[in-house]
């Protein structure tokens, strides 16, 4: 695996990657790797000819009081991770080397940034999608793989591909879960292990709207209930928000129709956590398949 700290040579080698029509496969990540990350790198591997991954940990998505400073850190371990993956190009740049002094430049998706996430952590989506968008021009990739995890963020980088016409094809991965549930994150190493039991509040909440509708319940109102229920259960947990939004829109999905997710934030000691599930209508009729 290649390592490269700068644009320029970064550049040269996925061009020199692609180069005879070899195709490129691109994951994008802020290391303190997992599971999660891996099925991204792996997914990737099996679409595509040549893979690189980013490991960068992009400032301009946190807010004054994130946790930008203590984010998880571990270059050396997330390197030797992706090399026994065979991931063929790192892209490891510095905050300079990124954001050059006086960048005032950004990209924005308007509307679904300021939803939900965007809500509760104002210009979080646009440093997404400013790095986002640095970065397919950097690699140039004919495929970036997503997790289904950050369902916001999966949809906002589709619009900005979409509305850019970025020629990239983005693939989302289905989330990947601890043993008990828990939707893994690199946040998650913030839990002592009193927030790590009752983060699992989510994952059952999410559960609870599966089994609500997989015994007819289809009222969008009862199914938020049946979520909450779960979620105010545990006294370790505040909740940000709970929705069920159109897949499309991200707005409130007024009744059981179209595909949708049940999405979830919540504080669970000092961290902050989202999960989410898809529910999508099955041939025909009414009948509709949630996935956790
Ligand atoms: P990061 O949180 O490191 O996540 C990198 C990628 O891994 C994202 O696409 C995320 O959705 C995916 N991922 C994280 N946890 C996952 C899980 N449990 N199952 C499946 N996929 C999972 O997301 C970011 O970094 C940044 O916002 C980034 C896109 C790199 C831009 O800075």
């Amino acid at each position: 695996m290649k390592i490269y700290e700068t644009i320029e040579e970064m550049r040269a080698a996925c061009r020199a990657a692609r180069h005879g029509g070899q195709r490129l496969g691109f994951v994008p990540t802020m290391g303190a790797l997992h599971e999660g990350h891996l099925s991204l790198i792996r997914a990737a591997k099996a679409a595509r000819d040549i893979v690189a991954a980013s490991i960068f940990v992009n400032p301009t998505q946190f807010g004054p009081n994130e946790d930008l400073a203590r984010y998880p850190r571990d270059f050396k371990h997330d390197r030797d991770l992706l090399a026994k993956e065979g991931v063929e190009l790192l892209f490891a740049p510095s905050v300079e080397e990124m954001y050059p002094a006086g960048a005032v430049t950004w990209v924005t998706v308007e509307g679904l940034s300021g939803k939900l996430d965007g809500r509760s952590r104002p210009g979080h989506f646009r440093g997404v999608t400013t790095v986002v968008a640095k970065l397919f021009h950097i690699v140039e990739p004919d495929a970036a793989f997503f997790g289904q995890k950050d369902a916001a963020q999966l949809a906002i980088i589709r619009r900005m591909v979409r509305d850019l016409k970025f020629p990239v094809e983005i693939v989302a991965c289905a989330i990947v879960r601890e043993p008990d549930g828990l939707a893994m994150s690199s946040r998650n190493a913030y839990l002592s292990p009193g927030d790590r039991i009752a983060a699992t509040s989510l994952h059952r909440s999410l559960e609870a709207v599966r089994a609500a509708v997989s015994s007819g319940e289809r009222d969008i109102l009862r199914l938020l209930e049946a979520a909450r229920r779960v979620l105010a259960a545990e006294p370790g947990i505040k909740l940000d928000y709970a929705e069920i939004v159109d897949a499309d829109s991200f707005e409130p999905a007024a009744a059981l129709r179209r595909t949708c997710y049940v999405l979830l934030a919540a504080i669970v000691g000092k961290t902050r956590l989202i999960d989410n599930a898809l529910i999508e209508p099955e041939a025909g009729g009414n009948s509709f398949r949630v996935t956790v």
